[in-house]
């Protein structure tokens, strides 16, 4: 069975995923604080041992260490996630993404880990004009804190590489789609709304691009990296698949049958990123991944999976999320934008 695994942020979307996609195949530990984001639910029926605790805790990360057997891989999901949270509060960002991530390090480093793959994304880039697609050595311009958090986290883990040797491996991922998504990102979010009748609040023109990945592809490209990437190197994970933030929402309202009229202009994300677009070549050549999903049919099953797990998304929906839909919402769908000021 070879390593252990030791999957930071398991229990959220990706990295529940990525639990599923190698369980029973390699023995796997998780670590994961159970944020409003993280749930046990996605991990059901997958073979894990399941250690509570936070990264920026040394003692929490050794205790994931002493649970698992042998030598041990790390693969680091965990982090705040969610850009319009972090231009609410950026501090749970800095401390679980850059503090966090460098005690996850220090704590690879001291017991010797085999491998330390880093998940980034392609936000670290920042913006980029049509057309324009970033290759792993681009310009890092993160524009939210989120993004900046990440890009912190980037070049720790590659400093740890060249200044102690750790075997740090960092990959970017696109936009993910796929089950078990937090339902305040974008796609899920619509589905959830979509369903109940609701508004579907888009910020602002709605022609805000972005490049989506199946989640299942992205695990695919993290495991290939772990497995085959270089240590020291980075891996763009793109799906190659461009699509305009109106028209996934229009193909949400089709698949479920709904009017267009549920679409609302709302008031922009303050900095909201234009595009996206990393470039994937490295990854297809040094890694021989690429993406396998075709985007209609498999958004297609997504919205199937959310409307089929209808009692996930509720329980999911209800409690903390909530509050904070209200919070941010509340105001905008209650009296949307004026198109100037979209
Ligand atoms: P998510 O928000 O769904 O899940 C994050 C998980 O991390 C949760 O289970 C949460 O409980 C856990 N966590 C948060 N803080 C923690 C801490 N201090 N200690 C331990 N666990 C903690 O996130 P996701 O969308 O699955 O993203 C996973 C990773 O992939 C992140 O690093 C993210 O930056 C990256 N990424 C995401 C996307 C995307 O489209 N969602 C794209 C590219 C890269
Ligand atoms: O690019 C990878 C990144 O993708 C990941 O690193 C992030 O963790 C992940 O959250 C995602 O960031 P985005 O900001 O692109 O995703 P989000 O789902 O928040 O928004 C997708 C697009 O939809 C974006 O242009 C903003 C827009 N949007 C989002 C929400 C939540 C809306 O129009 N309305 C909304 O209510």
């Amino acid at each position: 069975m070879g390593e252990t695994l030791l999957v930071t942020g398991g229990a959220g979307f990706i990295g529940s995923n990525f639990v599923r996609l190698v369980a029973g195949k390699r023995r796997v530990v998780v670590l994961d604080k159970l944020t409003y984001a993280g749930n046990l639910e996605n991990l059901a029926g997958a073979d894990h041992v399941f250690v509570k605790g936070d990264i920026a805790e040394p003692g929490d990360v050794r205790r994931a260490f002493d649970a698992a057997e042998g030598p041990v891989s790390v693969v680091h999901f965990a982090a705040e996630t969610h850009v319009d949270r972090s231009i609410e509060d950026g501090f749970p960002f800095l401390r679980t993404n850059v503090l966090g991530t460098q005690v996850l390090l220090d704590v690879a480093r001291e017991r010797g880990a085999l491998r330390f793959l880093h998940v980034s994304t392609d936000e670290v880039y920042g913006p980029l004009a049509p057309g324009v697609f970033a290759a792993e050595d681009a310009r890092l311009c993160p524009t939210n804190p989120y993004s900046a958090s990440k890009a912190g986290s980037d070049h720790l883990a590659l400093a740890a590489h060249r200044t102690h040797g750790l075997p740090v491996i960092v990959t970017r991922g696109s936009n993910n789609y796929g089950p078990y998504q937090f339902p305040e990102k974008f796609v899920p979010l619509l589905i959830a709304n979509a369903r109940d009748g609701k508004p579907l609040p888009i910020y602002g023109d709605g022609l805000y691009e972005r490049d989506w990945i199946h989640v299942t592809d992205h695990c695919e490209g993290i495991l290939a990296a772990l497995e085959r990437g270089r240590p020291g190197e980075i891996y763009n994970l793109a799906g190659s698949c461009h699509r305009k933030n109106l028209d996934v929402a229009r193909f949400i309202l089709k698949a479920l049958g709904k009017p267009e009229s549920l679409l609302r202009h709302v008031q922009d994300r303050p900095g909201h990123d234009r595009r996206y677009g990393p470039d994937p070549a490295k990854a297809a050549r040094e890694l021989q991944w690429k993406p396998r999903a075709k985007f209609e049919q498999a958004l297609a099953e997504t919205i199937r999976w959310y409307d089929e797990n209808g009692e996930w998304l509720d329980r999911v929906r209800s409690g903390e999320y909530m509050g904070y839909y209200e919070r941010h919402y509340g105001d905008r769908l209650r009296s949307p934008a004026p198109p100037h000021t979209r």
